[in-house]
């Protein structure tokens, strides 16, 4: 058996990534704040999740999980093998007052971008790493388009969901060339996660 490379998500979808292959040993790793771990069946590397899919396209990862919203986004050639069902969120687009989209504010350009192809809108669309939701309330944009997971973070800045754009969730994305030469492998890991996703183990 040859030993697959994990890239994990930090933050957030790290111990929830984590459980799905756990398989009783990786559980010191949730808080750890180390970076590269080896294990009998994984070596792990724990990045940022926009910089998933860049390790796993060029190969320093077999595979990796990542969001649909960042797949979306950023368009690597990459095959996406699992729908994981964990980090279940949707993309929306919210506003102080509803009302024309005037110009909007995101993380997510190109997917603003494809919106408004969509709905021939002619607006400006404004890069944001975080924090979008700031941006009516201090005039930078009237809209914004962002995850929405719980709400919370609409409701404590005054925000309503004017429409919602899709629904989002994890998935395991897998190198092009690592799914011929580790195929046994990369199998058994779908089953692994197939088989806690459905919470036997
Ligand atoms: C994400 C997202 C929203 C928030 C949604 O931000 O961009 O701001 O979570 O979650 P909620 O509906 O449960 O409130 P994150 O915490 O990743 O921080 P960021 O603003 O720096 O992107």
């Amino acid at each position: 058996m040859q030993k697959l490379t994990i890239a994990l998500p930090s933050g957030r979808l790290k111990e929830e990534c984590l459980s799905l292959i756990n398989q009783g040993n990786l559980a010191e790793l949730t808080n750890s704040r180390k970076l590269l771990n080896f294990y009998d069946e994984y070596r792990l590397i724990e990045v940022k999740p926009i910089d998933v899919p860049v390790y796993v396209e060029n190969g320093v990862a077999d595979c990796g999980f990542v969001g649909k919203d960042i797949l979306l986004e950023s368009n690597h050639e990459v095959y996406e093998l699992l729908d994981c069902q964990i980090g279940k969120c949707h993309l929306a687009l919210a506003q102080a007052e509803r009302g024309d989209i005037e110009s909007i504010a995101t993380k997510y350009v190109n997917i603003a971008k494809d919106y408004c192809l969509g709905n021939n809108l002619h607006i400006d669309i404004i890069k944001l790493n975080g924090s979008v939701e700031l941006a009516p309330a201090v005039g930078l944009a009237n809209t914004i388009l962002d995850i929405v997971s719980t709400g919370n973070t609409l409701r404590a800045n005054n925000l309503e969901e004017i429409e919602r754009i899709m629904d989002i969730s994890v998935r395991l994305i897998v190198n092009k060339a690592s799914f011929q030469i580790k195929r046994e492998e990369i199998d058994d890991l779908v089953k692994l996660i197939e088989y806690k996703e459905k919470g036997y183990a």
